[in-house]
């Protein structure tokens, strides 16, 4: 039996894996790895058809393509496709726009929805992900003069659920850390509490097994390019719990939240359903390659993919300790796979140096400034041999930096 210390160990384990041949559905590159698929998710080789597909019908059908084709159903058809690898009933998520318009809109919406109460903070995590906190402040700055935003450290959210607190954002897995957060206890704690929670789900959809309607989460949004494998720039989702749709309210009125927009009426009045959130004409190019990654991450079983990334990520992080220590590299965040997500940061002070010189090799994973080395370890096209050969690439990087090796 091979040890962890040896290529032959990390190949067995490819040969073993349940999932091994859903990485051919990849169009992946030869030279390179790819360890990032946790903020750009690799293209699913059937994009391209279906990319093709909708061109020749914008060409051939032009206007009439949008009923033909069911095209403006798709934010919500798609959303019931998401909706079943986050445990959503169908009806509670569309595909809307960017994750941060989408968070904009849930935010405003469980600001009203509690204004009533008096409630106004935005309670959350201080290091929560910067686009997060950015639109928090812009809401309580522009939007809900009354508002305002307390950021503590995400370990103390529970004791800072006082009476004023009107909604806790977070994420789900923090995008540094990994840290995966106890959804179905926060829920509980906060609605005890009087507040709404609001969850990021960029990081865990399709990645960590998540049953939005069964931990009793009110509203979440999520990326539709990271492990859903979307493309460059997919839009996002949002969903709203059913018992919260039918007086949930957002600011973005478009014509497509409309209850008829074909009627052109003056007056707005909200589609009854999940089609409230939605706001104008959908991105339909890039919902063609939404859909192509979220139907591929549908086809693995969720418990097998949860599976091989708490495997990945304790063999990474066996390797760096036992391999990388000594150059004074760290591992970030828990060590217990139950406690993170499916990406693993080293910390080391020459981080942007050694990312250059592992991309030159052919790592291709993040940067997150100044010290992290960000690996998504994402379970459908990352194999146990590429962390392997990872880490050695890092062990020579690192060796021959002693004799001024690294990129400068
Ligand atoms: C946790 C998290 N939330 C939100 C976003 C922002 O997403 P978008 O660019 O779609 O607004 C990101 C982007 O990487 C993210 O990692």
């Amino acid at each position: 039996m091979a040890t962890n210390g040896e290529r032959r160990y990390f190949e067995q384990l490819d040969a073993t894996d349940p999932l091994r041949e859903i990485r051919a559905l990849f169009d992946l590159p030869d030279d390179r790895v790819f360890l990032n698929g946790n903020s750009l998710g690799p293209p699913p080789r059937e994009t391209w058809n279906r990319l093709q597909e909708g061109m020749l019908r914008w060409r051939d059908d032009m206007n009439a393509a949008w009923w033909d084709h069911q095209w403006l159903q798709l934010p919500t058809v798609i959303g019931d496709r998401i909706g079943a690898l986050i445990g959503a009933a169908p009806g509670q998520v569309v595909v809307g726009d960017s994750t941060s318009v989408n968070l904009f809109k849930l935010l405003c919406g469980a600001l009203y929805a509690q204004s009533a109460g008096g409630r106004s903070v935005v309670l959350t995590d201080r290091d929560n992900f910067p686009s997060d906190l950015y639109i928090a402040d812009g809401v309580a700055r522009y939007v809900h003069p009354a508002a305002t935003v307390r950021r503590v450290p995400a370990g103390e959210i529970i004791d800072h659920l006082g009476d004023d607190v009107a909604v806790v954002l977070l994420s789900h897995v923090d995008y540094r850390t990994g840290h995966l957060l106890p959804m179905r206890r926060i829920n509980e704690r906060a609605h005890a509490a009087g507040a709404l929670v609001l969850w990021d789900l960029a990081h865990s959809a399709g990645v960590v097994p998540i049953d939005v309607d069964d931990a009793g989460t009110d509203l979440a949004v999520g990326c539709g390019y990271k492990f859903l494998n979307g493309g460059p720039g997919a839009p996002g989702y949002m969903y709203v719990a059913e018992r919260l749709l039918p007086d949930f309210e957002q600011p973005v009125t478009g014509w497509l939240g409309h209850t008829r927009p074909f009627d052109f009426t003056a007056d707005y009045q909200p589609d009854p359903g999940i089609a409230r959130l939605t706001t104008g004409c959908p991105p339909l190019l890039s919902l063609l390659a939404l859909d192509e990654g979220v139907s591929l991450t549908a086809r693995a079983d969720l418990a097998a993919v949860r599976a091989k990334s708490v495997a990945l990520s304790r063999e990474f992080i066996a390797l760096a300790e036992t391999r990388l220590a000594r150059f004074g590299i760290e591992v970030t965040g828990p060590v217990d796979g139950a406690q993170r997500g499916s990406h693993v940061s080293l910390r080391y002070e020459s981080a942007e140096r050694l990312a250059e010189g592992l991309a030159a090799t052919g790592f291709h994973l993040e940067l997150r400034p100044p010290e992290l080395l960000r690996f998504g370890l994402a379970p459908l096209h990352v194999r146990y041999v590429d962390l392997f050969d990872c880490v050695a690439a890092m062990e020579k990087l690192l060796a021959d930096a002693d004799h001024g090796g690294l990129p400068r």
